[in-house]
């Protein structure tokens, strides 16, 4: 089989360990490394998230670089309150035994894409500022990168950290603007498509048939993240954004798409980080983004589980 190489940019958060289990346990994509940044957690907090996630999975052997730790232009936003101090919920992990590599994330990324053009496919599934500070530094990433699929924005959904916007555009709305507007080959997954795959607790109890530290991690993870989803927003379960993000890579057909004029709103008023599309072409812009607005969330779900099972199997 060819596998897709993804490279994956992070702030691992509860949905983004998650999305990183699912990428190991699915033939169709290797994983060839990790840049972390800041966001559900510092990025300190985050690698060291990333480093225990992947041992318990006994995927050690994947790198891990840390990235930036602040948004481009706004304060930093963490969230604690989502995600738990540590950034995993209830989920306690030992201390990582490898470490970080030296490499900054952004100069990874370029690396990485760089020296493999057309070949990298970049999955970002926390706020953008690795990527937006890769593109300044080599434009050419933008030609050079196979695809790029991103977690972010709502455009006709109400936001999830203010009433219009999403986290990862909110935390840097100034990234956001730099990479939707790079000319980069982008599909995003906003919370339209994401909002629709909520993890249930019968989900969570098929998992748990399997005494594995992965169903563990799973259920401990998410116990936090379903009592963040029913206080903050009565939702019975939890909303598994980045891992939908991650399955978009290999099975596309699990949503349905339009090309769109995409851009977010810079102007520091109540829409700040405002995601938005022209779908009547109003501004007569070209689409610049392929946005997922139509979801079969059960087919997801499904194939979601089937992996977890598989992973969780294996590693007992
Ligand atoms: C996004 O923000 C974070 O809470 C999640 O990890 C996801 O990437 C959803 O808005
Ligand atoms: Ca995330």
């Amino acid at each position: 089989m060819n596998q897709k190489r993804i490279v994956l940019d992070t702030d691992p958060g509860i949905d983004d360990s998650v999305a990183i289990l699912l990428a190991l346990a699915s033939p169709e994509v290797s994983l060839e490394g990790l840049s972390v940044v800041h966001g559900n957690s510092s990025t300190a907090q985050g690698t060291i998230n990333a480093l225990s996630v992947l041992e318990l999975a006994k995927a050690n052997h994947i790198s891990v670089y840390k990235g930036c730790d602040l948004p481009l232009v706004q304060p930093s936003l963490l969230a604690p309150e989502t995600h738990g101090h540590t950034g995993l919920g209830y989920a306690k992990l030992s201390a990582p035994l490898s470490q970080p590599k030296g490499q900054k994330g952004s100069d990874f990324l370029i690396e990485r894409i760089m020296s493999s053009p057309g070949e990298i496919t970049l999955v970002a599934i926390g706020p953008l500022t690795n990527i937006a500070l890769a593109i300044r530094q080599e434009p050419r990433i933008v030609e050079n990168v196979k695809e790029v699929f991103i977690m972010g924005g709502a455009i006709r959904h109400e936001g999830n950290t203010t009433p219009l916007a999403e986290f990862n555009t909110f935390v840097d709305p100034h990234a956001a603007h730099i990479v939707f507007h790079s000319g980069m080959p982008i599909t995003l997954t906003p919370l339209d498509v994401t909002y629709q795959c909520v993890f249930l607790k019968d989900d969570l109890n098929r998992l748990l048939k399997i005494d594995s530290p992965i169903t563990k991690f799973i259920a401990d993870a998410t116990r936090f993240y379903m009592e963040f989803h029913d206080e903050y927003q009565k939702i019975d379960g939890c909303v598994i954004n980045d891992p939908l993000t991650m399955a978009l890579t290999f099975m596309p057909e699990l949503c349905d798409y339009q090309d769109l004029y995409v851009d977010v709103d810079l102007s520091g008023g109540l829409s700040m980080g405002k995601t938005f599309a022209d779908f009547y072409r109003m501004t007569k812009k070209p689409a610049n983004i392929k946005v997922a607005l139509g979801v079969r969330p059960r087919d997801f779900m499904e194939l979601f589980l089937e992996r977890m099972v598989k992973l969780a199997k294996f590693i007992s």
